[in-house]
């Protein structure tokens, strides 16, 4: 018999679904609500519960139609059950538990940055122990895998997430949100001229990005104060060479601590550009290999839920129809719900 995982992810600012049959992706459909955000600088938690809500019925209807797949043949539902934002994984959970009822398909809850991790398997399968480098707008993590599913979190961030300091950062420059996709390419023009502070000197695995977007800001405005106009490009590749530095400069520590044979980068800020070449620089004459996801597996999609639901499908992981989601579910805790 066909196994057929359909997943859905509505963690952010993403309505997607996407269809794998026999480990095999059929359809992976994406409506994303960027424009409509950017008119606020910033994702507007309500107004994107609503448009998932609108929108979630025709992507799963697309999805359906590219993969010829009929609801009745489906094994099992993959949904991303956090973390993310309560009211947009409401409107995810909501139409899996509907399909669920309605068709009596078990339902899987993915943990959406196991969902980044393994949207590396579509470039390759995962080869353990890995590290995975979790760095999105959300979140900033070193995560060990001793093997598929074994999480473990061996640094993460104090405060602000990466690519939240990108996004806080690009604001205060005037540039469009997603930041980290304007400060990259800006950044390529610059200089490394202003003096900046390194995050955290500790010998830890952990990360700090609130003081350096502070710094960035007080900065601008110091600048601004002074009469002295703001080099934007300059000010991007001063901001990106530190912040990158930092995920570099723990990921080496991490290698001399763990039992490394793979690193796999993973989430939105692994699409900058810098971070590849760097990481890519660093690791080029060792043992270990690095894993650059695809630039379409690094946005949110419902491919990555998909490849875990998978796996988690051979554990038999379905949950009851009373489940809830969790905005703030711990990558360890993936089995617990
Ligand atoms: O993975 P994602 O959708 O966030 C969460 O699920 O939490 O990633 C979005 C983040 C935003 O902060 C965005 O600015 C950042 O990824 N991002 C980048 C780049 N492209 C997206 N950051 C740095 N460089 C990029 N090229």
């Amino acid at each position: 018999m066909d196994r057929i995982i359909l997943a859905i992810e509505s963690s952010c600012d993403e309505t997607a679904v996407a269809i794998l049959k026999n480990g095999e992706l059929k359809a992976n459909v994406i409506s994303s609500q960027i424009e409509v955000h950017q008119k606020y600088g910033g994702v507007m938690p309500e107004i994107a519960s609503r448009l998932h809500l609108e929108n979630i019925g025709a992507v799963l209807d697309e999805a359906l139609k590219k993969s010829e797949t009929k609801l009745e043949d489906v094994s099992a539902i993959a949904f991303t059950r956090g973390p993310g934002l309560i009211g947009a994984l409401h409107v995810g959970l909501q139409a899996a538990k509907t399909l669920s009822l309605i068709y009596n398909i078990p339902l899987i809850p993915v943990h959406h940055l196991a969902g980044h991790i393994y949207a590396n398997e579509y470039v390759e399968k995962l080869k353990f122990p890995l590290l995975a480098v979790v760095v999105s707008g959300g979140n900033t993590e070193l995560v060990y895998m001793k093997d598929h599913l074994d999480f473990e979190i061996i640094g993460e961030t104090k405060d602000d997430a990466i690519g939240e300091s990108y996004d806080k950062v690009a604001r205060v420059l005037g540039l469009p949100y997603p930041g980290g996709v304007a400060i990259d390419k800006l950044a390529k023009e610059g200089e490394h001229t202003y003096k900046l502070p390194t995050p955290l000197h500790d010998n830890s695995l952990d990360f700090s990005y609130s003081g350096l977007k502070t710094a960035v800001i007080n900065l601008i405005h110091k600048e601004e104060q002074n009469g002295n106009e703001i080099r934007v490009a300059d000010m991007a590749k001063s901001f990106q060479d530190i912040a990158v530095k930092e995920v570099i400069e723990r990921v080496k520590r991490a290698t001399e601590r763990y039992e490394i044979k793979e690193i796999v980068l993973a989430g939105g800020v692994s699409a900058n550009s810098y971070l590849r070449s760097e990481i890519t620089k660093t690791f080029e004459n060792s043992d270990i290999k690095v894993i650059i996801p695809p630039l379409w597996c690094t946005t949110d999609n419902a491919a990555m839920i998909a490849m875990v639901g998978n796996y988690l499908y051979d554990k038999k992981l379905f949950a009851p129809l009373s489940i809830g989601v969790d905005p703030s579910w711990k990558i360890e805790d993936f089995d617990k719900f």
